[in-house]
């Protein structure tokens, strides 16, 4: 239980929303680790593109987590930073392709974006109801992330509008129909 919080908000409200950053917060920093993966083990004729499309990412994502940390602190509570934080918290599975080409990961990538963005959109309904202050962190965030999945997206897209790997239920198999 926190024993300060933001202006005009209760204790027990700041717990809340903070309870539900801690899990956001995870979730970045795990995505962070495996845009820099996918970084480091992308080969293959686009090489260069993605690569170098990632560090971006990892960037923004990073500063990402810093917010999220600072505004659970500014609520009254304790961040938790720790890899083993982001074991305890996280509900999905960890990045499942090595070294793999490019289209194989974009078609991966493109599901993990996928569900982290669904989370973060769930995680702004639940807080938009108790912190509209934390709901808009959380939704200029989402804006962002949307904008990288749709160039993760736009390497994979015919030029009839559809995506390779439509309706793959994991990452192997997004992988496997993008390749
Ligand atoms: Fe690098």
């Amino acid at each position: 239980m926190s024993k300060f919080t933001a202006p005009g908000l209760s204790t027990d409200s700041a717990d809340k929303v903070a309870g539900i950053l801690q899990e956001r917060l995870s979730a970045l920093n795990d995505l962070h680790l495996t845009l820099k993966h996918i970084h480091w083990n992308v080969v293959g004729a686009n090489f260069i593109g993605v690569h170098e499309m990632i560090d971006p990412q990892v960037e923004l994502v990073r500063g990402y987590a810093d917010t999220v940390a600072e505004r659970i602190a500014t609520l009254g509570s304790s961040p938790k930073g720790t890899a083993k934080a982001i074991e305890s918290d996280r509900s999905w599975s960890d990045y499942s392709i090595g070294r793999d080409t490019a289209q194989a990961h974009l078609g991966a990538l493109d599901l993990v974006y996928e569900g982290f963005i669904t989370s973060h959109r769930d995680a702004i309904e639940k807080i938009g109801k108790i912190d509209p202050i934390t709901e808009d962190v959380l939704i200029g965030q989402t804006a962002e992330l949307e904008k990288f999945q749709w160039f993760v997206r736009a390497h994979l897209e015919s030029y009839t509008g559809e995506l390779k790997h439509s309706g793959a239920s994991g990452e192997k198999e997004a992988a496997d129909a993008a390749r």
